[in-house]
């Protein structure tokens, strides 16, 4: 445990007035990915995602509901522990705000942030919009039919009321040098560049308390005052480590900062420029990394309740499959550009990159080992440059896949694997075991064994992607259990001579239900 190098990496916490529907689930299966991976390539993670609980949207989702918040808080939050299973999401922990841990963590982080002389009690006055949980300049904001808009289509309220202040301000100097020194704290680069144009305009203290609601964890010493609920919010990721200790041997001292805090575009300056001004008032060290994702859209439309248009994960699954669903959210965009989601782009992906490509190498090779092989797992006699070829090929996919991932590129690191899966289908072509079975069998054997081990390599790394099916997959090549990590790839080989299992197909392929069909 000690010995490797730990990783701890976080979804956002998300608000539980909402039900769990793909934006929610795109993020989470990301970190999942990512957690997996790491897992496979020797690290000690720590995985962490859970629900916000607190502030004035919640409240009113509650009061709308008809029951107290922490009722209704209760309720709605295991909806986000359901999707996480459904998902096979290997979170080692679940965070949920109102906690007893994360008040004592937040009242810790409070009464650090006073002590450093970076809070002050004064009144505020301005806009708020209770949907994005923040504050707007009169100068961020449009009119309409008498009302007032933040950029982000919210609509805002005006706010008085005394109010603690976070001298933000004072932090311009010190965040702009985090950016620049450390080039990847937040990415991807265009999003680093809005973050730094943004804070070079200046940064004006940050109201970090409210009275008008109670519906938050009380500002120690002054009750009247609940914490904004994003003081509350980003706090969760030191909380999960048992913050305030932070002793040597602590949970804090092994796993923080963060390696990756994972979050959607629309929460990228909650997390590049209020998160790290806390820590650094605190003293405590930044995260290495924010990484902000872009915006799912569906069938070219925004996704809303109105429109009717929300993809919930639950559908998904029932109509695709899991790791379906798994493999598209990660193939189908560039991670960190914006993407659609389409009907039409899932299927093609399921039949085309699934079934057909994946799904039918497996099939072929191990038909044809049962059919031709007896059953059994050839013994490779003799390789020869096309064998090794294929092989090397195979060989060098931890490296890129590796260096996708360190970077979130979860499309490339597939692209990497179905570049080998599509070199060994044609691989199976051009030697034609068909043909060997009558003219060579100690070449046959060798053949199969390369595409045997192939598979065997492509199984292992679409582990973090796709678990089920790759194991599955592991499972018909009878590689042990122990066997399926990132040293096995290198370490391990397949025994000439092992029965295997009849062939069972992995990846169907997806076929529209009949119109008018029950
Ligand atoms: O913001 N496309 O919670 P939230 C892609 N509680 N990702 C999407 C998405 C979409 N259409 N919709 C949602 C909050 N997401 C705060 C976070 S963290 C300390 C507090 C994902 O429930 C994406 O990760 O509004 C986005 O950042 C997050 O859900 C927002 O979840
Ligand atoms: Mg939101």
């Amino acid at each position: 445990m000690s010995g490797r190098t730990p990783y701890f990496i976080t979804t956002p916490i998300y608000y539980v007035n909402d039900a769990p529907h793909v934006g929610h689930a795109y993020t989470t299966i990301a970190c999942d990915v990512m957690a997996r991976f790491k897992r496979l390539d020797g690290f000690d993670v720590k995985f962490l995602t859970g629900t916000d609980e607190h502030g004035q949207k919640v409240q009113k989702s509650a009061e709308a509901a008809g029951i107290d918040p922490q009722a209704f808080t209760d309720r709605v939050s295991q909806n986000f522990r359901d999707l996480a299973k459904l998902l096979n999401i290997t979170n080692d922990d679940f965070i949920r705000t109102t906690e007893e841990r994360q008040r004592i963590a937040v009242q810790a982080l409070w009464r650090k942030l006073m002590e450093s002389g970076n809070v002050y009690l004064g009144s505020y006055s301005g806009w708020y919009s209770v949907r994005d949980e923040a504050y707007y300049g009169e100068d961020e904001l449009t009119q309409r039919d008498g009302k007032r808009f933040a950029p982000t289509g919210a609509e805002v309220e005006w706010v008085e009321e005394p109010s603690y202040f976070f001298k933000l301000s004072a932090f311009q100097e010190p965040l702009l040098k985090l950016y620049e020194e450390r080039p990847d704290f937040i990415m991807p680069a265009g999003k680093r560049s809005e973050v730094m144009a943004f804070v070079r305009g200046g940064l004006r203290d940050l109201s970090i308390s409210r009275t008008t609601f109670s519906w938050g964890i009380k500002v120690p010493g002054d009750e009247a005052h609940v914490m904004y609920v994003w003081l509350d919010a980003l706090t969760n990721y030191i909380t999960a480590l048992g913050y305030p200790n932070t002793a040597p041997g602590s949970e804090f001292a092994r796993y923080w900062p963060a390696d990756l805090h994972m979050v959607g575009k629309d929460i990228l300056r909650f997390h590049t420029v209020y998160w790290p001004a806390f820590l650094i008032a605190a003293g405590l060290p930044v995260p290495k990394r924010v990484f902000a994702h872009g915006w799912w859209t569906v069938e070219g439309e925004k996704m809303s309740k109105s429109v009717g248009n929300v993809v919930k994960p639950g559908d998904l699954l029932d109509t695709y499959g899991l790791d379906q669903t798994r493999y598209f959210l990660m193939r189908e965009i560039p991670f960190g550009n914006d993407g659609d989601f389409s009907k039409k782009a899932m299927i093609q992906r399921i039949n085309g990159e699934l079934a057909n490509d994946y799904g039918n190498l497996c099939q072929r090779v191990l038909s044809m080992i049962q059919k031709y092989c007896d059953g059994k797992l050839p013994q490779p006699d003799g390789f020869q440059e096309p064998d090794t070829r294929m092989l090397d090929a195979a060989r060098a996919m931890l490296g890129t896949v590796r260096a996708e991932l360190d970077v979130q590129a979860f499309n490339k690191a597939l692209d990497a694997i179905w570049s080998v899966i599509g070199q060994a289908n044609r691989y199976v072509d051009e030697m034609a075991p068909w043909s060997l079975r009558k003219t060579d069998t100690v070449r046959l054997g060798t053949v199969l064994y390369t595409l045997a081990e192939t598979i065997r390599q492509v199984a292992i790394l679409t582990q973090p992607f796709m678990p089920d099916a790759s194991n599955r997959i592991l499972d018909q090549l009878m590689v042990p259990m122990d066997a399926r990590d990132f040293n096995a790839l290198e370490t391990g080989v397949l025994t000439g001579g092992t029965p295997l299992p009849a062939p069972q197909g992995v990846f169907p392929r997806y076929v529209e239900p009949e119109a008018g069909a029950a």
